[in-house]
């Protein structure tokens, strides 16, 4: 890509991956001019973007993919790229209220592939997930062809949205990819998931709650990586492509949970294993042979460096997380976790 006149909007880029991506960007591709559409739920947070909040080709619009109008008025003004990484992304909310992810993951996403429709994108990229393909016993690993069988109201609603974009793609002709990634961990993650929740818990002394028996098993990739696989896809995926992502790093839960405290100095005592996430997915683990061998993309990271980088972050971040679970998150907590 050569740059100068490239505009990518991004979609959900205060989130974790999000904004990861859009430093990612800025910091790679200077010469881009990157919109950031974002709603700023209680999972978005403009303090992952102060590096860049006055780079001259950086423009942050608050605003709902759902508004056709405003998404419509965005795009029209000459999108080449847009990636779509805004979501409704935390499993155990999708439980306590599904609706929501409906709307934003569902409806959302035909909001802006019509825009995208409309106005001519070169390239839209829907971020979208592993769960998709529900769960896995002990043996084998999700590849591209494997069944849609969705077990949670989030990763229902991220199924429908590739559908949708399957669709927008064989009906109208747009040039999609949909990109299907294992857990990520790394710097500004909403301490509601595993591992910030776990390393920042055990930074203030409190109880790590384990679901179930802790023998879940995720396949964990450092945010980075997937900000260069996404960057692969943008440059070299191939029309109407679904390419997974992965790590190739199965770990469960209670191994990782117990690495934190290792390398925090914490007993094992702060460990608390309580009720289990219903509809729990067992397993997943991601093939990625495709996006290694198509677009020549591989993981940088092994999970024991990326887990210290990671826990190196939250310790010299306090304030960026300490300050999130100060508001609002204290209520979700208490609701989350008080009668587990
Ligand atoms: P996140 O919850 O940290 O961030 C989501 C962002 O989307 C927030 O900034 C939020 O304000 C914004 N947003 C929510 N609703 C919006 C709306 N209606 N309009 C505009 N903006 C809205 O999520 P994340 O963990 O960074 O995940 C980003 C994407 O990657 C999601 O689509 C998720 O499904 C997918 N994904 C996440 C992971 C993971 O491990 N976190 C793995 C694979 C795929
Ligand atoms: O696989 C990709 C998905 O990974 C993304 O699509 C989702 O957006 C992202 O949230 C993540 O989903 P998970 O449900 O796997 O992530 P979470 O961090 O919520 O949980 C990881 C595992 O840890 C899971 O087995 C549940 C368990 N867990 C989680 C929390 C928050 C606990 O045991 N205790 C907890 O308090």
């Amino acid at each position: 890509m050569k740059g100068q006149d490239i505009t990518v909007l991004v979609t959900g880029g205060a989130g974790f991956i999000g904004s990861n991506f859009v430093l990612y960007l800025l910091k790679n591709y200077p010469q881009f001019h990157v919109i950031n559409l974002d709603k700023l739920t209680y999972a978005g947070n403009l303090d992952n973007l102060k590096s860049i909040e006055n780079h001259p080709n950086y423009t942050f619009i608050k605003g709902d993919i759902c508004d056709e109008k405003l998404v419509g008025e965005i795009v029209a003004g000459g999108v080449d790229y847009l990636i779509n990484f805004a979501a409704e992304s935390h499993v155990d909310r999708s439980i306590t209220d599904p609706g929501i992810f409906v709307r934003t993951n569902v409806l959302g996403t035909q909001v802006l592939l019509e825009a995208a429709k409309k106005y001519g994108v070169k390239k839209y990229i829907q971020i979208s997930t592993d769960e998709v393909y529900g769960s896995l016993d002990k043996e084998g690993y999700f590849t591209e062809t494997s069944p849609l069988a969705p077990n949670s109201p989030y990763s229902a609603s991220k199924a429908s949205a590739d559908l949708f974009v399957r669709a927008y793609y064989k009906t109208f002709g747009l040039n999609v990819n949909i990109t299907r990634c294992s857990n990520n961990y790394g710097p500004y993650q909403f301490p509601e998931k595993l591992i910030p929740l776990m390393i920042s818990n055990a930074l203030e002394g409190k109880e790590l709650p384990v679901y179930g028996d802790g023998l879940y098993v995720r396949d964990w990739l450092y945010v980075e990586d997937h900000c260069r696989a996404i960057d692969a896809v943008m440059q070299r995926g191939k029309p109407g492509e679904i390419y997974n992502i992965g790590g190739g790093n199965e770990k469960t839960n209670l191994e990782i949970v117990r690495l934190i405290l290792q390398e925090l100095n914490k007993p094992e005592s702060l460990i608390r294993f309580v009720k289990d996430r219903p509809g729990h997915d067992r397993r997943y683990a991601i093939d990625s042979s495709k996006i290694q061998r198509e677009l020549n993309w591989r993981p940088y990271y092994d999970f024991t460096d990326g887990l210290k980088l990671t826990i190196r972050w939250y310790l010299e971040h306090v304030d960026w997380w300490y300050k999130i679970k100060s508001g609002e998150y204290q209520e979700y907590y208490q609701k989350m976790y008080q009668d587990r």
